[in-house]
């Protein structure tokens, strides 16, 4: 088939810059990555690019497919193609570029290493001398971020990063949730103090572009939420991002409703607040908020209150609480296949286990 495409080309020495086209001839399985092997090998051998695995493990083929981070193993050209588009790979973002698509990733290790991505040991050793063994249900916790490869795409994307590029980012973030959620780890309340600091936990703006760019299914924006879930689980909820959140959860299980005219309050405090009262009155005036001494309660509010029970009765606060989102479960149980046919997987000789994915209902 024949494919073309535009690459930004750059050269951090003379700080050149261009867009070059290139048409290739290429088989029909091609990835991106088979292409740019091709362009460098027959076409123009002075693109630069990462490679290794070519199989989606090694992290390294991370760049940008017009705008949006990919893996180029991963991506698959043949639609691209038969579809005559003529896509713009570039370098992935939030990192210096140091040749075309081969970016800088010192400041990604840093903030990595920066998590301790290793565990610290803190467990009693079972009696009978044996192995400690940790439950399923606690290891599906940290089994998405377990699944990290460092690839960085997430990075590329990451909206908080753009403004603050001392924010830690999802990469590092996910990583800190995998030791946050070993109940190995005997550094957990460290851990979560360190990352609730500033550009930490409460800095991620919740945009999601995160989940939506990772090839692995690994879903940064979720560990996130978990981290911040087991933060405020054990106390720590200084920063106003904790507070907020906390403001939000018993707001609604005490009205059925969220009590917006309380959230400045109750996150910032009563002096900020008072700081804001000319802006408050103008919002009251308006009809957008209610007098903060008469709460609208909702009519089936002990439904919610219900909800909250069950959770402490069922001791599922923190980040045990957390849904893990069925997309991201499908897409673990097979790689790909978004919608895809669950009880086809099942089916597959030799299929492992796979305790996470939801159950398929036996057919009548
Ligand atoms: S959800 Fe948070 S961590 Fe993820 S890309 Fe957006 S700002 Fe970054
Ligand atoms: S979380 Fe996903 S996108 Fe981010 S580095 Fe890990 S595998 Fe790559
Ligand atoms: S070459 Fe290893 S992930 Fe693409």
């Amino acid at each position: 088939m024949k494919v073309a495409f535009k690459i930004w080309r750059y050269d951090s020495v003379s700080g050149e810059r261009a867009l070059r086209e290139y048409e290739i001839d290429a088989p029909e399985e091609a990835t991106l990555l088979d292409c740019l092997d091709i362009v460098k090998d027959k076409h123009d051998g002075s693109l630069a690019y990462r490679k290794s695995c070519r199989m989606m493990i090694c992290g390294s083929c991370g760049m940008r497919m017009d705008g949006a981070a990919v893996l180029a193993c991963k991506t698959r050209m043949y639609d691209i193609a038969n579809e005559g588009r003529v896509p713009t790979i570039s370098a992935m973002g939030n990192l210096p570029i140091v040749k075309d698509l081969v970016v800088d990733m010192d400041p990604f290790w840093a903030k990595f290493m920066a998590m301790k991505p290793w565990l610290q040991p803190g467990y009693d050793q079972p009696d009978d001398g044996r192995e400690y063994r940790i439950t399923q249900e606690r290891m599906n916790v940290v089994h998405k971020e377990a699944l990290c490869i460092n690839c960085g795409c997430c990075v590329s994307e990451c909206n908080a990063m753009e403004s603050d590029p001392e924010f830690l980012g999802p990469q590092a973030l996910a990583k800190g949730m995998r030791f946050v959620g070993d109940p190995r780890d005997g550094a957990k309340v460290e851990r979560l103090e360190q990352y609730s600091q500033e550009h930490g936990i409460w800095d991620c703006t919740r945009c999601y572009f995160c989940n939506e760019r990772c090839p692995k299914g690994v879903d940064p924006r979720d560990a996130i939420a978990k981290l911040g879930a087991e933060a405020i689980a054990h106390g720590i909820d200084r920063d106003m991002g904790a507070k907020h959140a906390k403001w939000f959860v018993r707001s609604a299980e005490t009205t059925g409703w969220l009590r917006e005219e309380e959230l400045i309050p109750k996150t910032q405090g009563y002096v900020a607040a008072i700081k804001q009262l000319k802006f408050g009155i103008s919002l009251a005036k308006h009809g957008k908020v209610r007098p903060i001494p008469f709460p609208h309660t909702a009519k089936d509010v002990g439904e919610a209150r219900n909800l909250h029970k069950l959770v402490r009765e069922q001791d599922r606060g923190g980040a045990m609480g957390h849904v893990q989102g069925e997309k991201a479960l499908e897409r673990l149980g097979h790689g790909h296949a978004i919608g895809g046919d669950l009880e086809e997987i099942y089916a597959r000789p030799n299929a492992a286990p796979r305790p996470w994915l939801p159950e398929v209902e036996e057919k009548a």
